[in-house]
């Protein structure tokens, strides 16, 4: 037996029978994109302005429209607007509400659009909002990581490769070296901004409408930059999307290299800072815990936003032009990019600020290390030893270090004398750690002079955003 036809279809007029139940709930977008309705009516709101203003619809038809539209954003606002699985998507189900509303009217809203330049355009709105946002916390977390160096030029701590002890660097500059990461992240999200920008509003489903719309007046009314140049282009166009998610993955990947760093340095192993309890949790067995859950956390996350990346590009890979079922799939995967990288960033911007270095400790790790010996073979090296042979000797002296537990700077001269009788008295300037620090001055060294002005330069770079 044929199910009856279903009448409360907006595309139901082709159809001898009712969609199958699973099948209604499997292609629904409703539940996910309900999201973008402040997005959709905005769009709506500019086309059915636009479609006004080129005769297409009546000055009383478009304030009918734009009547029913506001009265359809308060019940969304109210929370008492009724979504339903059966209208499918966030688009189908504004439209009709309208048309409840305000009766034949609404129906002329859907004049010259499709759904595929509709919700091709509702993502771009909701995406460059969001990324206005981002761009806002990630601003605050540079902010914060810029003060905190400028407050630390001085702080002096074991630079690493290898995670083994290098060379002395100051704490300031190990923070900034955090803040070129972010400044590249915020360059490409407002590079993908840029290229997002463009209205594809008048593609219609693939080909253009046949009505005279205007696009430049609805990319105008939208903040756009102007309108998209090709109409199947426009429909199937995801790249924005996955633009986005490689940005996100990359900040990611550079939050989750801080939180590594955050998770070691608060173990007691390192002890080289302190984050406040509200960063943290406890344990539930073991009362002396004090877990660094939020930098755990957002370390763990980089998978997620990882993942919706390769989502992303596997959607849009081989597929033909123009507009495919396929991307309504893009929506989950982005949104919760962006609240994922959205709280991340937040719990970041919260979080550096409130970080406390243990300076002490910090200094004492980059004593013991031998992490000045780089100078001393620097210092032979101005003696006139080759290079290579004042490698040789610091590490016949570092060898001769380990085996009595001294650091290089705690050996008498007649012990480093035996390693190379030109040693002087003014070797010890050169083995403490703020003449090593102090000596590395120059363009993107770690002297704290340097620090200082690259702190500065910073600081400036964010006040011209
Ligand atoms: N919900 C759909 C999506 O997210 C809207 C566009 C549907 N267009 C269509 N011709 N089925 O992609």
């Amino acid at each position: 037996m044929t199910k009856e036809k279903d009448t409360s279809k907006l595309w139901g007029g082709r159809f001898n029978e009712a969609t199958d139940a699973f099948v209604q709930r499997f292609t629904a977008s409703v539940t996910f994109d309900q999201r973008m309705a402040a997005d959709d009516i905005a769009g709506s709101l500019a086309h059915a302005r636009m479609l006004q203003s080129v005769g297409v619809l009546s000055a009383q038809e478009l304030q009918e429209i734009e009547g029913g539209l506001a009265q359809v954003q308060q019940e969304i606002d109210d929370g008492i607007f009724q979504w339903s699985i059966e209208l499918e998507d966030v688009h189908m189900n504004i439209e009709t509400r309208l048309t409840q509303l305000i009766g034949v009217t609404g129906k002329k809203l859907h004049t010259g659009r499709s759904r595929n330049d509709q919700v091709a355009t509702d993502i771009r709105l909701h995406l460059r909002a969001a990324i206005d946002r981002i761009a806002g916390e990630l601003t605050r977390l540079q902010q914060g990581t810029i003060e905190l160096a400028a407050a630390n030029t001085e702080t002096i701590m074991p630079g690493f490769t290898h995670l083994q002890t290098a060379q002395p660097v100051v704490f300031g500059h190990h923070l900034l070296a955090w803040n070129e990461m972010l400044e590249r992240d915020y360059g490409r999200l407002i590079d993908c901004r840029a290229r997002l920008n463009q209205s594809p509003l008048g593609a219609a489903a693939l080909a253009g409408t046949t009505y005279p719309i205007d696009r430049a007046h609805t990319a105008a009314a939208l903040g756009f930059d102007r309108p998209t140049e090709n109409s199947l282009d426009s429909v199937s166009d995801r790249d924005f999307a996955i633009e986005f998610c490689a940005f996100a993955a990359l900040l990611m990947t550079h939050l989750s290299r801080m939180s590594e760093e955050l998770v070691l340095w608060t173990s007691a192993q390192f002890n080289f800072i302190e984050l406040p309890d509200r960063f943290c949790t406890g344990s539930s067995i073991m009362p002396q815990k004090k877990n660094p859950d939020v930098p755990e956390l957002v370390r763990g996350k980089t998978g997620r936003v990882n993942g919706h990346l390769i989502a992303l590009l596997t959607l849009m890979k081989s597929q033909p032009l123009a507009y495919n079922k396929d991307n309504q799939e893009d929506k989950e995967p982005l949104f919760d990019t962006i609240d994922t990288v959205f709280d991340c960033l937040r719990a970041f911007a919260d979080m550096v600020p409130a970080i406390r270095p243990k300076t002490a400790v910090m200094r004492e790790a980059a004593r013991r290390g031998f992490s000045t010996a780089t100078d001393l073979a620097d210092y032979l090296v101005r003696l006139g030893l080759p290079f290579r042979d004042a490698h040789e000797v610091v590490g016949k002296a570092v060898a001769h270090g380990i085996a009595n537990g001294q650091d290089l700077a705690e050996m008498s001269l007649d012990t480093l004398q035996g390693f190379c009788a030109d040693i002087g008295e003014d070797v010890f300037a050169v083995l403490t750690l703020e003449g090593s620090v102090a000596a590395r001055n120059h363009l993107g060294g770690t002297a704290p002079e340097q620090v200082v002005a690259a702190a500065r330069r910073a600081s400036a770079r964010l006040a011209d955003r």
